[in-house]
């Protein structure tokens, strides 16, 4: 296993460019099983989660060409079958689910599991599938679903904690080949979600409203093949704006979708980062001292709770006080004890985390818990006095493309090591 040894403190400056976006490349890779065309896609970020993805298709019969940042998907799905060895290792396998029963008319596909981030329950995923009509039940740790063909419904996907971005794609991708109209009432908002249906659009699917809480989805028989570009990882966008303004930077992001990100550039600005957009890009400036100020996290477009962790690094060397609340995923904060590690001042009192801003952070050995708060303890790490090593950091690898070498070309020293 790898770990990372940073050198904190030193000066970054320059221009860093965003890959293609994760979240959004993984239910599009699941969404090619609705078809037997051929599909390009282009601009796929070289990460472990995207390979999984690319191996679970395989396993499902497809024939997957891997070039770099472009996969081509042919052949027709033959297995119904999705692993637990693969969807155990990353919950955004699990949008198989609505693709091989579109297709197929069953399925069984292991079940996700929790994660250190908290429960993740997949009741909104199977209210909506048993919707289209389909049975299921759940036996050894798998769902085994079937239906002779899908039919549209109305329904409404709220849960307790709003909307479910992947829930939403699975009955996307379900009712696209199903009898009649289908309509998503409350469906999630995300950007990804949005991308997800344009995408299917252009298979040729019947959809309205992507990106709204009203999808409405007209069922048609066939999908076609097609050549299609990702767009930029708004997280990996997001966590360089922050990774700039706590190391008091002046870095341009390249190819960040500033659209995708007000309520983290607006949180920003108002904390006192000069944070603008420069054509296709973000450029970010931060030379003073910035105030605290609290947040929520709440599904799009509100604060993400992707950048969450990322947010109290920046928040952990901001003097005063702030508040920050996971209204997503409530049980958020495993890496509180690891900044703390590093000298930050964060304590948890029931649902929420009370950040002191200190003067410093120390470098220290730590261990990244989940993906977002492994980038979390990086942009700790390159502010902190003295060394940091960061360990299991196979979690950055599955969401964040080369970060050490992106890091290194803005005036980072960030080596990676093995354990
Ligand atoms: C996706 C993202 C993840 C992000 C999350 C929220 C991918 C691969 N992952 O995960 O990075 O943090 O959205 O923006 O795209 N819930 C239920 N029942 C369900 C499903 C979810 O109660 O059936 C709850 C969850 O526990 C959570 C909330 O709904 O509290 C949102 O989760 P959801 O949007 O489903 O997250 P994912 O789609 O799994």
């Amino acid at each position: 296993m790898d770990k990372f040894v940073i050198e904190g403190g030193k000066t970054l400056k320059g221009e860093i460019k965003v890959s293609g976006s994760k979240n959004a490349t993984l239910p599009i890779l699941a969404a090619t099983l609705l078809t037997d065309g051929v599909c390009e896609i282009r601009n796929i970020p070289k990460l472990r989660d995207t390979l999984t993805m690319c191996k679970l298709l395989r396993s499902l019969g497809k024939t997957v060409e891997i070039g770099p940042h472009r996969v081509i998907i042919s052949g027709s799905v033959n297995n119904h079958v999705a692993d637990y060895k693969l969807v155990s290792t990353m919950r955004g396998s699990f949008c198989v689910l609505g693709p091989l029963l579109a297709k197929l008319g069953k399925a069984k596909v292991s079940m996700p599991g929790g994660c250190v981030i908290g429960v993740r329950p997949i009741d909104l995923h199977m209210k909506g599938i048993s919707a289209l009509g389909v049975k299921s039940n759940f036996e050894g740790g798998y769902v085994y679903a079937a239906a002779n063909r899908l039919k549209g419904a109305e329904m409404y996907l709220g849960g307790t904690f709003g909307s479910s971005v992947l829930a939403t794609a699975n009955v996307m991708m379900a009712a696209s080949l199903a009898h009649g109209e289908t309509v998503i009432e409350s469906a999630a908002c995300e950007p990804e979600i949005e991308e997800l249906g344009n995408f299917l659009s252009s298979m040729g699917a019947k959809i309205n409203g992507q990106g709204t809480p009203r999808i409405v989805i007209n069922g048609v028989r066939k999908l076609n093949g097609i050549s299609y570009k990702m767009g930029s990882d708004r997280i990996e966008a997001g966590t360089f704006l922050l990774l700039a303004a706590a190391a008091k930077s002046d870095i341009l992001v390249k190819d960040a979708q500033y659209n995708q990100l007000l309520a983290l550039i607006d949180k920003l600005q108002s904390i006192g980062v000069d944070v603008h957009k420069e054509g296709a890009d973000i450029r970010v400036k931060c030379k003073k001292t910035l105030r605290p100020a609290n947040i929520v996290t709440h599904p799009h477009p509100g604060f993400p709770t992707d950048l969450q962790a990322q947010y109290m690094a920046l928040m952990a060397i901001t003097p005063g006080v702030s508040i920050i609340t996971d209204r997503v995923f409530p049980d958020r904060f495993m890496h509180i004890a690891e900044l703390n590690r590093m000298g930050a001042a964060i304590r948890r009192d029931a649902g929420v985390a009370i950040v002191e801003g200190v003067k410093k952070l120390y470098g220290a050995p730590v261990m990244a818990s989940d993906l977002r708060a492994s980038a979390a303890l990086v942009i700790a790490g390159l502010v902190a006095h003295g060394k940091t090593e960061i360990y299991r950091i196979y979690h950055l690898d599955r969401g964040y493309e080369d970060l050490d070498g992106k890091l290194t070309n803005i005036g980072a020293k960030v080596y990676r090591e093995k354990e």
